[in-house]
């Protein structure tokens, strides 16, 4: 399944929402029609409600995804999900290394390349999460960190076309404070730049590329208009309907 060209927006929906709330999301959503804008949309439940979203999404272009993924296809992981489950309940989408599960579970940057790889080879997109710290931001670092979180999570990929990267600063992340626009230019150009380099022309152009981190509908359209960027990933205004399809519709 090759990516499409147009911007995805994509929701995080982290450890939020009852299947209730869902309901409503839903019916608010296919409403306001939305789904026939010019833009890809993923949502990304929690995993009990996958399946629920994909019966009710699915069939009108939305993409449903995972918000993790386990590094084996299976084995003795007591509560974790592997790649192959995920694609067998028909999920588009898996993002790998999202800061909170840096953080809370300890992922290595080979521990993510590992479920990214799983990932592709079972047929689905991989969204990788990258971002630097404030003090890493402070300390003149986050374009090494950025860089070093993208090569190694790249490492033995062969096809970039399912590939996403998505640059979430860690400090913007539920912060309310974004980075200067010409920061993330600047880091935008440098991402692509560093997988043309390293990968080629073709995979630069064909990777996509999202900013994340306080996207809200006041400033989701100037993000897109930022030269290199393919989409955002949203976290708490995707949980809002209003917000997020003010957001789709910027
Ligand atoms: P916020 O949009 O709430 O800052 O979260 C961003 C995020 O973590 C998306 O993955």
């Amino acid at each position: 399944m090759l990516k499409s060209k147009k911007p995805l927006i994509a929701g995080n929906w982290k450890m939020n929402k009852n299947l209730e709330e869902i309901s409503k999301f839903v019916d608010v959503f296919l409403k306001s029609g939305v789904e026939n804008n010019k833009k890809d949309v993923l949502i990304c439940p929690s995993y009990l409600h996958i399946e629920f979203l994909i019966k009710k999404l699915k069939p009108y272009g939305v993409k449903i995804g995972a918000q993790n993924c386990h590094f084996r296809e299976k084995g003795p992981f007591t509560g974790e999900v592997s790649a192959p489950m995920f694609k067998e309940i028909g999920v588009d989408y898996v993002m790998v290394g999202h800061s909170e599960c840096r953080t809370l579970r300890n992922e290595s940057n080979e521990n993510i390349n590992l479920k990214l790889l799983n990932v592709l080879k079972n047929t689905m997109h991989v969204v990788l999460c990258v971002g630097e710290t404030l003090e890493e931001r402070k300390n003149f670092r986050a374009l090494d960190i950025i860089l070093n979180q993208i090569m190694i999570g790249l490492n033995n990929v062969k096809n970039f076309d399912e590939v996403f990267i998505a640059y979430e600063p860690v400090w913007a992340i539920g912060s309310g404070k974004l980075p200067d626009l010409e920061d993330i230019k600047n880091i935008m150009k440098n991402i692509r730049d560093f997988v043309r380099k390293k990968y080629g022309i073709r995979a630069a152009d064909e990777i996509g590329i999202l900013y994340g981190g306080s996207v809200d509908s006041c400033n989701s359209s100037k993000i897109l208009s930022i030269k290199n960027v393919d989409g955002l990933l949203v976290g708490s205004a995707s949980l809002n309907i209003k917000e997020f399809i003010k957001i789709i519709k910027s």
